[in-house]
């Protein structure tokens, strides 16, 4: 499964990046409006760090303005995927994309069967949001569940990214589900490389060596 950074914040993108800890980005219209400056200008940067991909959203409602968008982020940089949300017309403006070979994430994913659809329209990536179903009482990791299902009985190339990660239990869970991609905060990123009894361990083993030194 790879592991991608759900946000737009350059100094935590340069971290992750150098340690080598990430495949790719995702942003939003929310998370561009928390950084100072201009957001093209921020994904514009962001493209500077990060080689994989990074999902940069459009804000018209109808395909045409959609697609016209999304031309425009991927002059950008190559790795730029335009991110469209599960709307009629974004479907529409999937579709056209596709049959450009733009890569596209679609994006505010709630059932399944709006994964199925973003799939058939050529989606390269579809991102069912778990936390935010989590929030009002559905289970979200039970839909990441049925979108692999039902890509894997029609050998659906569409990637699996599982969006508004909240804790590192929703990553185990969408990678022991075969999920593609999880996108996460920095935070929860970090998060997954912790356990106290490596830091208990480290703890133990350097105490044993300093008594090695007064033998
Ligand atoms: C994914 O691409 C979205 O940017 C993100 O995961 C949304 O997360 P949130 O529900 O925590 O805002």
């Amino acid at each position: 499964m790879k592991f991608f950074l759900d946000t737009a914040h350059i100094p935590h993108l340069r971290e992750a990046a150098e340690a080598g800890l990430i495949d790719g980005v995702t942003t939003n219209p929310s998370l561009l409006a928390k950084e100072s400056g201009d957001p093209i200008q921020t994904v514009r940067e962001i493209a500077k760090i990060v080689e994989g991909p990074i999902s940069a959203e459009v804000v018209s409602l109808d395909a045409e303005g959609m697609v016209r968008e999304g031309l425009e982020l991927r002059k950008i940089a190559d790795n730029i995927v335009v991110k469209i949300p599960m709307t009629l017309e974004g479907l529409k403006a999937i579709r056209t994309l596709s049959l450009q070979n733009v890569p596209t994430n679609c994006t505010l994913i709630f059932s399944p069967m709006q994964a199925l659809m973003a799939a058939k329209a050529g989606a390269s990536m579809v991102s069912p949001f778990v936390g935010r179903l989590d929030d009002i009482q559905s289970p979200g990791m039970e839909l990441i569940e049925q979108i692999v299902d039902i890509f894997t009985n029609y050998a659906i190339e569409t990637e699996v990214l599982v969006a508004s990660i909240r804790g590192p239990m929703h990553a185990l869970e969408a990678a022991r589900m075969g999920a593609d991609i999880a996108t996460m905060p920095f935070a929860v990123l970090q998060s997954l490389a912790k356990h106290p009894l490596t830091d208990a361990g480290i703890e133990s083993f350097l105490r044993d060596w300093e008594k090695t030194k007064t033998k």
